[in-house]
């Protein structure tokens, strides 16, 4: 099976991958353990850091991300319950959707970002709309030292379903007014983005909200300080419904003979919507909840 992207943890690091490295890339090119005036990250006490994405699957994310509303009604969100940050450090920063309509373009913003195709999308951001974008080569348990920051965010990563007590601890270490997560709150599928839309009997996954799990884990002394809730669609474009069937029966893992492939040919039939600009696009309806924790 070939995993794409989704919002369930992904497999740990084989022992043979090397480890990651921190480094700053600016618009002037990366700049190895580049010294600033920081304060160094606690040791984080977890399992080993999870193995980044494919450059391929991280592609099929940020261009669905692309294509999709939540970068506007995550920055949204973020705005009516936190303003604008005057720095921001962004866990697993993706290629910036949900942070690059809500940081100012003059704000420092560190982008802890462990795979290469969206380091380079946040490098691409850098040169053009945030200057003070730095993007970073890091796993959140590995962080480099760096300044202290007005919010520390993060949205979608595994850590908050991983490991939600230390990434909590080291989020509310860097920053001094605010944390803020962004966590999976629809009732549905969650391993990956486009399994939403499909039927239980397809996907075959629990469909807790993956935000009740995280509020558990944390346990009662943890709790944020409030909430919100804002809904949102992932949209995949494919360029034919051979496509769609392929990526989608290759991530439900169906051997050829498989009786369910039949469902998803006929699922897909109803499901995939044709664009006037050519393809066929499919579509995943998710709720996000926003969870803060004061700490001015
Ligand atoms: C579902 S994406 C979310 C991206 C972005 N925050 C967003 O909401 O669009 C998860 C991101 O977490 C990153 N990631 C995975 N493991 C990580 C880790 N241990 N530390 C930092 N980032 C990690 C992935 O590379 C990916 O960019």
């Amino acid at each position: 099976m070939t995993r794409e992207p989704g919002d369930l943890p992904l497999p740990t690091r084989r022992p043979d991958q090397p480890e990651a490295v921190a480094t700053f890339e600016g618009p002037g090119g990366v700049h190895r353990d580049q010294v600033m005036p920081m304060k160094p990250s606690p040791a984080v006490q977890t399992a080993p850091p999870q193995p980044v994405w494919t450059d391929r699957a991280a592609r099929f994310y940020a261009q669905g991300m692309d294509r999709s509303d939540y970068g506007a009604q995550a920055a949204a969100a973020l705005l009516a319950a936190l303003g604008r940050p005057a720095s921001l450090l962004d866990l697993g920063a993706g290629a910036g959707h949900p942070a690059r309509g809500w940081v100012p373009s003059d704000s420092p913003w560190f982008a802890v970002e462990p795979n290469r195709y969206l380091r380079a999308r946040l490098g691409r951001l850098s040169r053009t709309s945030h200057p003070a974008l730095h993007p970073l080569n890091a796993v959140w348990q590995e962080l480099p030292p760096l300044p202290p920051v007005d919010v520390a965010f993060c949205a979608n990563i595994p850590g908050t379903l991983e490991a939600p007590e230390a990434l909590l601890g080291l989020m509310r270490f860097a920053a001094t007014r605010a944390v803020a997560w962004i966590v999976p709150a629809q009732r549905g599928p969650k391993r990956w983005c486009l399994s939403g839309a499909l039927p239980t009997s397809l996907h075959g996954e629990e469909e807790r909200p993956a935000v009740a799990g995280v509020l558990a884990a944390l346990g009662p002394k943890r709790q944020p300080s409030r909430s919100a809730i804002f809904p949102w669609s992932f949209a995949a474009r494919f360029a034919s419904p051979t496509e769609a069937f392929a990526h989608c029966a290759a991530q439900l893992d169906l051997p050829p003979g498989d009786p369910r492939r039949a469902a998803l040919a006929d699922h897909l039939a109803q499901a995939l919507r044709p664009l006037p600009e050519g393809g066929f696009e499919l579509t995943a309806p998710k709720l996000s909840a926003l969870l803060i924790w004061n700490l001015a």
